[in-house]
Formats: structure tokens, C-alpha cells, sequence
């Protein structure tokens, strides 16, 4: 807690059209949204531009993927030039659809998130177990070894943000209680102090995703090491404005 700014992430995934964001950019501006609270919209790339012209002061952008090269023949693919070319600052990373359907690799998103950083962007790098490794009793292991594939490639970590999102969690209404997100996040910040440093691991914020809803993002962001959010199904309705304002 501390210094660590609480920050919420709304993941859109591959939802809305103009009008449907015309209405989600209604409920922000409305809000209010509590000012200690950061707030990053990931937008799918098509409206990036739109959504950054438009979104209301202090809600900030995020693509939700970009590649590990500048351009060239990579169909498809966007890369952290262009999204700071069109003002977009922030980008997600190694979400556990882009793992899981898009068979993105520890390596390939380690690659991505130093190439995202060493280009100006800011990133919500996000791990997390599948239910077969949690009931295996790998959870930490596995967060563990999706860290320290980043920290092999990343030095500077003040422009990352991890979003802990346990795989079962996410739009299933399965949401971790509070102590077992609690759990993870602290034995991940201590890992942090011993393999990367004691400074990042107090520094760093860590969100928790997965099922977050107004209903029970209080009692989450109470937990001392939860530092905010990132919301998939939640964040592309009105009670989004609650999960920002959890923490007042
Ligand atoms: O990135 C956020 C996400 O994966 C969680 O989705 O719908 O369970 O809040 P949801």
C-alpha cells in the first residue's frame, strides 16, 4: 500500500462498437473517478485513436498487444511506435488469452514487454495459473517462472504494472477470495525482493484480475498487497466506476 498509486485496468477484450463505446465513455465521464486512482482503458486497436480523443481527462489508453519489432512484414501486427504515434501510452501484455489462444511463449512476451518499454510505453504485464496448476500446487511456480522470464529482459521495471489474473478466475464469476489473491500477491512481491530487488518488490504494483465486480472489488483492494485491478467483463458497464473507486 504505501506509496503505490492504486491503478485500474478495464480490459474491453474484443468488445464494443462505436456505439457501445460512445455510452462506456459516457459512464466514465460521468464517474466521478476518485483522483488517487489511476485508470487505463485497453481498447481494441481499431478504436485506439478514437478512444484517446475522446475519453475524459485522466482516463488513460492501452492497446491490448503490440509486437517486438518497429514494422515491417509482420501482418496483423501493431507495433509501440505506433501506438505512441497516435498519444496511446500504455499497452497489455502476455494476457492469458494472448498465451493461452494465441500460444504467446514466456520468451516471446518477455520480448515484447522490454521492446514496449525501451520505446516509451508504459505495460500491464499479466501472469497468472491455470486450474490444473493450481490443484497441482505449481501456482507459484508457475507466477514465478512467467516474472522471471520478464526479469531476464527488463531492468528498469518503474513503467510496468503486473496484473495477477488466475486463469480460472477469468469470466468465470470464480473470483480468488481476497486471501487467496492476498496469498499470491504477497509471495510475488517476495520473490520480487529476493530475484530482483527490494526496492522493485515494494515499488511495483501488482493488480489482481479475474471476476472483479463492484460487488467484491472492496474487500479485494483492502488486501495490503493488491494495488488495484484489471477488469474484463465489469469494465464495459457502469459498475466499472464503482471498481475504480474501491479503494475510498
Ligand atoms: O484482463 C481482465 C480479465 O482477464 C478478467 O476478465 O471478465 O473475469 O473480469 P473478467
Amino acid at each position: 500500500v504505501g506509496t503505490r498509486k492504486f491503478v485500474v485496468g478495464g480490459n474491453w477484450k474484443m468488445n464494443g462498437n462505436k456505439k457501445q463505446i460512445g455510452e462506456i465513455l459516457d459512464f466514465l465521464k460521468k464517474g466521478p473517478l476518485n483522483k488517487d486512482t489511476e485508470v487505463i482503458v485497453g481498447v481494441p486497436a481499431l478504436y485506439l485513436e478514437h478512444v484517446q480523443s475522446n475519453a475524459p481527462e485522466g482516463v488513460m489508453v492501452a492497446a491490448q498487444n503490440c509486437y517486438k519489432a518497429e514494422k515491417g512484414a509482420f501482418t496483423g501486427e501493431i507495433s509501440p511506435q505506433m501506438l505512441k504515434d497516435v498519444c496511446v501510452d500504455w499497452v497489455i501484455l502476455g494476457h492469458s488469452e494472448r498465451r493461452q489462444i494465441f500460444n504467446e511463449c514466456d520468451e516471446l512476451i518477455a520480448d515484447k514487454v522490454a521492446f514496449a518499454l525501451e520505446n516509451g510505453l508504459k505495460v500491464i504485464a499479466c501472469i497468472g495459473e491455470t486450474l490444473e496448476e493450481r490443484e497441482a500446487n505449481k501456482t507459484m511456480e508457475v507466477v514465478n517462472r512467467q516474472t522471471a522470464a520478464i526479469a531476464c529482459k527488463v531492468k528498469d521495471w518503474t513503467n510496468v504494472v503486473i496484473a495477477y489474473e488466475p486463469v480460472w478466475a477469468i469470466g468465470t464469476g470464480k473470483t480468488a477470495t481476497p486471501a487467496q489473491a492476498q496469498e499470491v500477491h504477497k509471495a510475488l512481491r517476495e520473490y520480487i525482493a529476493q530475484s530482483i530487488s527490494p526496492d522493485v518488490a515494494a515499488s511495483i504494483r501488482i493488480q489482481y484480475g479475474g471476476s472483479v465486480t463492484a460487488a467484491n472489488c472492496k474487500e479485494l483492494g483492502s488486501q495490503p498487497d493488491i494495488d488495484g485491478f484489471l477488469v474484463g467483463g465489469a469494465s464495459l458497464k457502469p459498475e466499472f466506476v464503482e471498481i475504480v473507486n474501491a479503494r475510498q
